[in-house]
C-alpha cells in the first residue's frame, strides 16, 4: 500500500529540479556578468533554504514513504551520497565567503573573488549532475517497484 505517496514525492522533486535549474542558470550568468556581495548572499540563501529542504525531503520524507509502501531494499544511502559531495563544496564556498566578508582579497595567493566564482560554479555543475543522476537512475529505479508489485 501507499505507493501513491512515493510517486507524489518523486513528481514534486522532479518539478523542483526544473525550477532550481532555472535559478542555477541565472546565478551562473550573474556570476560572470554582475558579481556582488548581494549575489553571493542570494546564492547561499538558495543553497541553505531551497536545496537543503529538497535534500531533506529526499533523505527523510522519501525514505519514510518507501518504508510505508513496504519497500525496504532500496538503497537510499546511494542517493544521499551525492548530497555529501555537495555539502563539502558548500563548506568550502562558505569558508571563502567568510574571508571575503572579512575584507580579505586573496586566498593561498589567489584572487578570492575568482575562487568564490570558481567554487560556486563547481557547486552548480555538481548539482546539475546530481539532478540528472536522480532523474535517470534513482527515480526510475524507485518507480520500477510499482510495476513489479503487479507482476
Ligand atoms: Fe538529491
Ligand atoms: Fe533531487
Amino acid at each position: 500500500m501507499g505507493f501513491e505517496k512515493v510517486k507524489q514525492i518523486l513528481t514534486k522533486l522532479t518539478q523542483e529540479h526544473v525550477e532550481y535549474l532555472k535559478k542555477v542558470e541565472e546565478f551562473e550568468r550573474k556570476l560572470e556578468t554582475e558579481f556582488s556581495p548581494e549575489l553571493v548572499d542570494q546564492i547561499l540563501q538558495f543553497i541553505d533554504n531551497d536545496i537543503a529542504e529538497h535534500a531533506r525531503v529526499e533523505e527523510e520524507d522519501l525514505d519514510e514513504a518507501l518504508k510505508e509502501a513496504g519497500i525496504t531494499d532500496f538503497d537510499i544511502e546511494a542517493l544521499n551520497f551525492g548530497h555529501q559531495t555537495l555539502d563539502e563544496i558548500v563548506e568550502h564556498l562558505k569558508f571563502l565567503v567568510d574571508k571575503y566578508r572579512a575584507g580579505e582579497a586573496t586566498y593561498l595567493g589567489k584572487d578570492l573573488k575568482k575562487e568564490i566564482i570558481k567554487t560556486a560554479k563547481e557547486f552548480f555543475t555538481t548539482l546539475k549532475d546530481h539532478f540528472t543522476e536522480e532523474e535517470d537512475f534513482f527515480f526510475p529505479d524507485i518507480l520500477k517497484y510499482d510495476i513489479e508489485r503487479f507482476e
